[in-house]
Parts: C-alpha cells; sequence; structure tokens
C-alpha cells in the first residue's frame, strides 16, 4: 500500500504542530509549512518549509503533488488582546485571505480535492452573542453577518471562498468553526495568548496571598476545546462526507472569573482576582454541537476541568525551566 501523504500550512503554530503528530502517528508522510518552526516541540514532519504563503511562488512550490490530506490553518490570529483592539485588523484581514486565497487555488491546479479549512466562533454574529447565559451559535445563525471583530469577517469570507471551489471547481474542502482552543505547546505569553493560557502564566507566576488581573468583570463566558480533541474533529471532518461549516468546540460554557477560579484551584495558591478593564470581545459564546453530534455522530466530551490541569501544569514548567537557565 502507498504511504499516505499531508501537507499542514501553519505547522509551527500550536494546533498544526499538534495536527503533525497525530498525522505521523498515523503512518502519513507530512510536510509541514509555516514562517517559523514551533517554539515549544520539535517538529515531526518529515519535510518541514520555512515559507511565507502570502507569496504564490512559495504556495506553489509546497503544493507540488497530490496530497491525500491538506489542512490550511496558517492566519494572523491571536487572542482578545490582539484581535479586538483593532491595531492589528488591516494585517490581519489581508494576511489571512492572502493566504487562503493562495493554498485553495494552488490545490485547485494540482487537482486537490480535499482541503480542510479552520475558520473561528469569532464569525457568528455579536447580537446572538449579547446574553452570556445563553449565547446563540448554532451554525445556521450565521446570517445575517454581523462579527466584532475583522479577523471574524476574514473567516467568514474564506468560509464563503472554500466553498464556492467547492461549487464552481467539484472541490470536497471541510470547513470547521473553532471555538478557543487550549493546550500544551500554545501561545501563552507576548500578547496573542487566550485566556486559558494568560490566567495560568498569571496563576504560576503570582504569589500565594496575592492578586491576578482579569480582563472585563469576568462575567464574559466562553467553552474551551482541549486541543487532543480539536484535532481529532478535525481529521474526522476531513474524512467525512459533510463538508460543514460545523462548529468544533465544547459546550462546557464557564464565566472568566470562574475559569480563573479553576486555575487558581489547581495551583493550590490562596490568590484573589483584580477585575480590570481589557479587550473583551463578545459578552458569550458556547459552542452548539447539535449538528456534529448528527453528521459525524462525534462530539468532544473532555472536562475542561482536565485539560486546564495539563496545560497548567505545562505553562509552570516552562516558566520553571526558563527561570532555572537564567540561574544557570
Ligand atoms: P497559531 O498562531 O499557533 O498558528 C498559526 C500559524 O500560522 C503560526 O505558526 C504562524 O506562524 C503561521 N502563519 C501565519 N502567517 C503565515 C504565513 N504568511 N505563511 C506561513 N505561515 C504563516 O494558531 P492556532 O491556534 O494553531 O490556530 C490555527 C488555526 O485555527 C488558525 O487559522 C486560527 O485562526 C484557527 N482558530 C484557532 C482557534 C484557537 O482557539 N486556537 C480558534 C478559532 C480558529
Ligand atoms: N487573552 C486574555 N488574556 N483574555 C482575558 C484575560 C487575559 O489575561 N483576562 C480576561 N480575559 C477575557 C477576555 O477579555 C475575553 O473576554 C475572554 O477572556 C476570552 O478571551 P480570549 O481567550 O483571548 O479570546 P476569545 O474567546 O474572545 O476569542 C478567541 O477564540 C476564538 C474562537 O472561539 C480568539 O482566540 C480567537 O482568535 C478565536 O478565533
Amino acid at each position: 500500500m502507498t504511504q499516505k501523504t499531508a501537507l499542514v500550512c501553519g505547522a509551527g503554530g500550536f494546533i498544526g504542530g499538534h495536527l503533525v503528530k497525530r498525522l505521523k502517528s498515523e503512518g502519513f508522510w507530512v510536510r509541514g509549512v509555516d514562517l517559523k518552526f514551533n517554539e515549544h516541540a520539535d517538529t515531526e514532519a518529515d519535510d518541514f518549509v520555512i515559507g511565507d504563503l502570502r507569496e504564490q511562488s512559495v504556495v506553489r512550490s509546497v503544493v507540488d503533488r497530490r496530497f491525500d490530506e491538506v489542512y490550511q490553518l496558517a492566519a494572523d490570529m491571536g487572542g482578545a488582546g490582539y484581535i479586538f483592539t483593532g491595531e492589528n485588523d488591516a494585517n490581519v484581514m489581508h494576511n489571512s485571505a492572502t493566504i487562503n486565497l493562495n493554498v485553495l487555488d494552488a490545490c485547485h491546479k494540482r487537482n486537490i480535492k480535499r482541503v480542510f479549512y479552520s475558520s473561528s466562533a469569532c464569525m457568528y454574529p455579536e447580537h446572538n452573542q449579547l446574553d452570556p447565559d445563553n449565547p446563540n451559535c448554532a451554525e445556521d445563525s450565521a446570517y445575517p453577518a454581523n462579527p466584532d471583530s475583522e479577523y471574524g469577517w476574514e473567516k467568514l469570507f474564506s468560509e464563503r471562498l472554500y466553498l464556492a471551489y467547492n461549487r464552481n471547481h467539484g472541490m470536497e474542502c471541510r470547513v470547521a468553526r473553532y471555538h478557543n482552543i487550549f493546550g500544551p505547546e500554545g501561545t501563552w505569553e507576548g500578547g496573542k495568548e487566550k485566556a486559558p493560557a494568560a490566567l495560568c502564566r498569571k496563576v504560576a507566576l503570582a504569589e500565594d496571598g496575592s492578586n491576578i488581573e482579569v480582563w472585563g468583570d469576568g462575567l464574559q463566558t466562553r467553552s474551551f476545546l482541549y486541543v487532543d480533541e480539536c484535532v481529532e474533529g478535525t481529521t474526522r471532518l476531513l474524512r467525512s462526507e459533510f463538508e460543514g461549516p460545523v462548529n468544533i468546540g465544547s459546550e462546557e460554557m464557564i464565566s472568566i472569573n470562574d475559569l480563573a477560579k479553576m486555575v487558581i484551584a489547581i495551583s493550590g495558591k490562596d490568590i484573589t482576582i483584580n477585575n480590570i478593564p481589557g479587550p473583551e470581545g463578545v459578552r458569550g459564546r458556547n459552542s452548539d454541537n447539535r449538528l456534529i453530534a448528527e453528521r459525524l455522530n462525534w462530539a468532544p466530551e473532555q472536562p475542561l476541568k482536565t485539560g486546564m490541569e495539563k496545560t497548567f501544569g505545562w505553562i509552570s514548567g516552562e516558566i520553571a525551566r526558563r527561570h532555572n537557565q537564567k540561574a544557570a
């Protein structure tokens, strides 16, 4: 039997790094491409190309064969501190849209059928996410469109691009809407980190008896999906007959203050919460998993706490490692 091949765009990133490991464990020959290597783990890809997917020539050179599976995860992205300040809007839209236009067209020209595209829950309309206890993120609530960030508008445009190639060019692209993915080997400092990693870092660094800063009143809600379950849902969707768009997220909704309390309890420290102004995004968001359960006969189920324990352990370890390096 010939070995299956996969291309992972954004393989130097958080989810891409985990996906490469998964595909290797399944026996694939994997090419990764990214602007950079992953900062936290050596890549397991057979071939790793450092390249800029905004450049058509780079994209054509990495899409040089009929890969069995292509995963397009490369994007200019970050957490609330990156996408809700407004300062990065032009770059986010330009960079991510250019990547998607290039990768999809190169795949079409190579006669590749299956491309996975990672959209985001950020494409859902703001008006359905005003009530923190009752957000509506059912897939069919996407229109009339009204995302609260340019990042979300780019995701919506690109979703439509992939589905248009399905309709007009006979492709079989698959579109998922990820809901806040977290876990080890993700960004945990520098401004692009999301709430789970940011809160783990703050708690790990805080002295016993002190406080940590949490943006907003802490009553805003989200759900968070552990990266292994995200990768599971991703490969299942790509290999299924369902094109999506479909949510890949957890239905375990929690307020941000309760998430902070969970991390504090995991740490065993005596720490209080100081709510301060900061970029907040939508008031409430939760995955709605009815469609994925119906179409893929699968939905994630790991409790949030299990993943947060692993993530806190990993970030604490990174901080300790750095501390020891400085001391040596
Ligand atoms: P990430 O930032 O860790 O990974 C994205 C990777 O894309 C980075 O390594 C980056 O260097 C690379 N990249 C950016 N511009 C590039 C370019 N011009 N050429 C080549 N590579 C480039 O993010 P992630 O958390 O792994 O997310 C992966 C995908 O999933 C992204 O498309 C993101 O928008 C989407 N998504 C993620 C989440 C989440 O919570 N992590 C939620 C919704 C959607
Ligand atoms: N990042 C961060 N850091 N967020 C904090 C912090 C902090 O120190 N303190 C409180 N928060 C609050 C934010 O104000 C926001 O209301 C909430 O935690 C969640 O923030 P993030 O995890 O950064 O982002 P998000 O859920 O609003 O959006 C993320 O998820 C989308 C998919 O669901 C982003 O990563 C998007 O890029 C992604 O597409």
